[in-house]
């Protein structure tokens, strides 16, 4: 059901819906972005401030090492022993420091006196000689000379046999005897060996660490991995003399986005977020549906009862109207809002009928509870006031309101304006007498040729008695008083039968006011058998009654009911007018008691019965087969009977031949004896 007031949501409207969704989705878009860019910086801080703490931790322990190194020198540089002895001791030193591979004496001037290897490692000198790669260990000396303390030379590199090579630092510490400068100690440490050596305490497993210079080239390197070269730090290991740059590596690389936790889990939150977002979405969306459902079904309602002609009314429990649909404003003539202003009577209650109102309205409060359903939907019917003043019938039909809890909490009333159908139903009223008189009339003009028949036999006895008693005054004599007297009695008496046959015809055309009464069987009879006899009396036929010795009473509109009898009798003598034998032309009324509440007339005749032909049509208007016939009769009876519950049908007669039409009339209620009752047209 698509309805006006609700088109399809045009582009815009869709935009404008998707919009606030769109937003919500951009948002969390960068939210997660922000969110993973966090965790992934957090990471590579993470990771830069372990390497800077690992090589900071690592220079420190290096110098402190280099230094020790030079501490064990010393105690070497004081012990003026002989030659077996010092060499003895610089034997054992060198077994006991890793990293330190030679040591020397030499004098004043430079020169060599004594040295001893480190038997852990090749010697030093052996590709070159001394004096070739001592450039830098003389320089230190000098300057330890001069500073007259120990200082480390400048690193270079030592070919060793084999194709490879060590990076070496000397270490000069000069020796005094009395005050005077007597010779230098020099002592040889391998770099490698030495940052090993410094590493051997530490967890290097995750860094490469390397000593370089300061143009990056690599001195010596130690660590089991390689470095990525992302997560870099250099610290410089300050020494006397010379500063060792010390560079930390580590071997991971930039962190990968899934396998790290942080960035998957932000990430499944992210996908849960966006599922809850879609389940949200669905949720508005088909609440929309709903809503829109919804509000087309209000709409339809709405659009029910403004088109509806029907009144409606709601009351609330103090009669106070609540609620009341275009129809019952049109009818009463005020607004909604007028009719709900209203906190005492409504306007609408003519004031005459006020007091009685209110009355009726608290008895059905208190009454509610007692009445069944179906008595509280019976309508019924009272008096309301147009805006105009105009008073006009109404009919309530009632049903209690009940709220979502099952509380009553008033009424709905369904009214209607019964003064239309009052109308037609007077216009209709005066269409159905007209018709009956104007049948009746019918009737008596189908029996003109009857009446005149019946009043030519009296009219013309009239005259020849006239024109015998006028001959006898011609000639009068002793006999004529006595003859004359009993012509004028003749004369008189046909007289009266003329005027019995023009009375029983003014009785049956008279306009009678149409009643339903409650009469007995047999005065119905008598009233058309006049009429009856009549036209028996010129077919030959004879009337038999069969009536109960207490004739039942009927409730019936005793007009029509004598113009069905005399319809019908007229159509049973017709009918044995031509083929039945003088001697049978019998036509029988019948009236029997077959139910406390139904009584059957039966008219039946000895006629040649009916064809089933002729059956078929027999209550049509205008179906007649007789030459003088209207039609008419038969489906008036019928149209008469049935307007008072009862029914017409016919059978053949009971002895095989002839006919019998029967009909039922309703007996009246046991409480109604005889009395005019008013029939529901009257009121
Ligand atoms: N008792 C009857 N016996 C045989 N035929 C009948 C009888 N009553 C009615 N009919 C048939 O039904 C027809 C219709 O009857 P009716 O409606 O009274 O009109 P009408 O008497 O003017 O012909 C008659 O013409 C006749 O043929
Ligand atoms: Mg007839």
């Amino acid at each position: 059901m698509s309805n006006p007031e609700f088109p399809p949501l045009s582009l815009h409207g869709r935009l404008r819906r998707a919009g606030p969704w769109a937003l919500l989705l951009a948002l969390l878009g960068v939210a997660q972005t922000l969110l993973v860019v966090l965790a992934v910086k957090y990471e590579n801080t993470r990771s830069q401030d372990e390497t800077d703490t690992l090589a900071t931790e690592t220079a420190t322990e290096m110098r402190r090492d280099l230094l020790s190194q030079m501490q064990a020198l010393q105690v070497l540089a004081f012990a003026e022993a002989p030659a077996a002895a010092w060499r003895e001791g610089a034997a054992a030193l060198l077994r006991k420091r890793q990293g330190l591979w030679r040591v020397e004496r030499r004098n004043a001037q430079g020169a060599v006196l004594d040295a001893v290897d480190t038997p852990f490692a090749p010697t030093l000198v052996s590709i070159l000689p001394r004096k070739d790669m001592g450039v830098d260990a003389d320089l230190a000396c000098s300057a330890a000379s001069h500073a007259a303390a120990p200082m480390f030379s400048r690193t270079y590199f030592v070919p060793l046999t084999g194709g490879q090579g060590v990076e070496v630092i000397d270490l000069c510490l000069p020796l005094q005897q009395a005050g005077q400068p007597a010779g230098f100690l020099v002592g040889s440490l391998a770099l490698p060996q030495v940052l090993d050596a410094v590493l051997q305490a530490r967890d290097a497993r995750r860094h490469e660490f390397s000593l370089v210079e300061g143009d990056g080239t690599r001195l010596a390197r130690a660590g089991v991995p390689r470095g990525a070269g992302i997560y870099v730090a250099e610290r410089v290991v300050d020494l006397p003399g010379v500063s060792l740059q010390l560079r930390a590596d580590a071997a991971a690389g930039r962190p990968s986005l899934i396998p790290n936790l942080v960035t998957a889990l932000v990430l499944g939150l992210s996908l849960a977020l966006f599922g809850v977002v879609l389940l949200l979405a669905r949720d508005v969306r088909r609440r929309a549906v709903a809503e829109r459902a919804l509000a087309e079904a209000l709409a339809f309602r709405k659009a029910m009862e403004d088109s509806l002609s029907t009144g409606l009314r709601a009351r609330d429990l103090k009669g106070r109207v609540t609620y009341a649909n275009p129809a019952f404003c049109a009818m009463v003539g005020f607004t909604q809002d007028r009719l709900r202003q209203e906190d005492g009577m409504p306007p609408y209650w003519p004031p005459e009928f006020a007091a009685e109102y209110l009355q009726r309205h608290n008895q059905r409060i208190l009454g509610q509870a007692g009445r069944s359903p179906q008595e509280q939907r019976e309508g019924f019917e009272t008096v309301f006031m147009r805006q105009n003043g105009e008073r006009f019938p109404v009919m309530i039909y009632d049903a209690p309101l009940v709220d979502g809890q099952g509380r009553h909490t008033g009424w709905m009333s369904a009214v209607l304006d019964l003064s239309a159908q009052r109308r037609v139903e007077e216009l209709s009223r005066q269409q159905q007498e007209r018709l009956q008189a104007t049948a009746r009339l019918a009737t008596v003009g189908e029996m003109a040729s009857l009446l005149s028949h019946e009043l030519n036999q009296p009219l013309s006895a009239i005259a020849s008695y006239a024109t015998g008693s006028l001959n006898l005054l011609e000639a009068p004599d002793t006999t004529t008083p006595g003859l004359l007297r009993q012509a004028l009695e003749r004369i008189a008496e046909q007289a009266e039968r003329a005027g019995r046959v023009i009375k029983s015809v003014h009785d049956f055309v008279r306009r009678r006011e149409q009643l339903h009464e409650s009469i007995t069987a047999d005065v119905l009879i008598e009233a058309v058998l006049p009429l009856v006899r009549l036209q028996a009396r010129k077919s030959g036929a004879r009337i038999e009654l069969d009536l109960p010795t207490k004739p039942p009473r009927v409730r019936c509109d005793r007009t029509m009911l004598e113009q069905v009898l005399l319809n019908l009798t007229r159509n049973g003598i017709q009918a044995m007018e031509t083929g039945t034998a003088l001697a049978e032309r019998v036509l029988t009324l019948r009236v029997r008691q077959t139910h406390p509440r139904w009584v059957v007339f039966s008219v039946v005749d000895a006629g040649p019965g009916i064809s089933a032909e002729a059956a078929a049509q027999l209550f049509t208007p205008f179906f007649t087969t007789k030459a003088e016939g209207m039609g008419l009769g038969l489906s008036l009876c019928r149209t008469v009977i049935e307007q008072h519950g009862g029914a017409l049908d016919f059978s053949a007669g009971p002895a095989g031949r002839g006919t019998e039409f029967r009909f039922t009339l309703p007996a009246p209620k046991a409480a109604e004896t005889g009395e005019t009752v008013g029939s529901a047209a009257a009121n």
